[in-house]
């Protein structure tokens, strides 16, 4: 794998990812101290990500996945979001906190917060790994961010590409 011609420059090496999780864990359990948590990972590529998160949060949580899949190319979102599984749990009246693994245009991420705000939650805020301002073609509040990264294809750590690379223990470009 190390030697992969796909995997270009390093973005995120593994102890940035470490310690910048450590830090999110740490405001998020200090905000949400006294809430009703609920985290709700955006399947495949928050697992990674939502996993060492919620290990380091030390107030009571729930944890829920949905998936969804926007039309689009290999490497660029439409921003039509079908949804492939959604939650199991009931939302309402709780605290919602999307952990998402990239903010690219936000496109994804829109959706996604007008379908859950539907549901009436208590409170709904966005946990994302990284996000490309250089990107973004809407405005959206991130409450949590953990790292901006240039305008370039990231793998690992959770993020692939044709399902591929996930496993990455850092973010790297994708050399094309
Ligand atoms: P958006 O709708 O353009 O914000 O794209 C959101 C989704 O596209 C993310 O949840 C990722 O699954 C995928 N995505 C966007 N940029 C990247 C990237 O650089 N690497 C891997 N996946 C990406
Ligand atoms: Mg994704």
């Amino acid at each position: 794998m190390a030697d992969d011609d796909a995997i270009g420059d390093i973005l995120v090496p593994a102890q940035e990812l470490e310690r910048r999780v450590s830090e999110l864990a740490r405001e998020i359990s200090r905000d949400y101290e006294g809430r009703d948590l609920v985290l709700i990972g955006v399947l495949k590529g928050a697992v990674f990500f939502l996993s060492d998160l919620m290990r380091q949060l030390d107030v009571p949580v729930e944890v829920d996945f949905m998936a969804v899949a926007s039309y689009g190319s290999a490497t660029k979102s439409s921003g039509v979001v079908r949804i492939l599984k959604d939650l199991d749990a009931v939302i309402e009246g709780r605290d919602v906190l999307i952990v998402e693994d990239i903010v690219d245009s936000g496109l994804t991420l829109q959706y996604l917060l007008r379908n859950l705000a539907g549901r009436n939650p208590r409170s709904l805020e966005v946990c994302a790994l990284l996000i490309k301002p250089e990107r973004r073609k809407v405005d959206l509040r991130t409450r949590y961010v953990g790292f901006e990264i240039p305008n370039r294809f990231a793998i690992g750590y959770g993020l692939d590409y044709g399902e591929r690379y996930r496993n990455l223990s850092y973010v790297a470009a994708l050399k094309q």
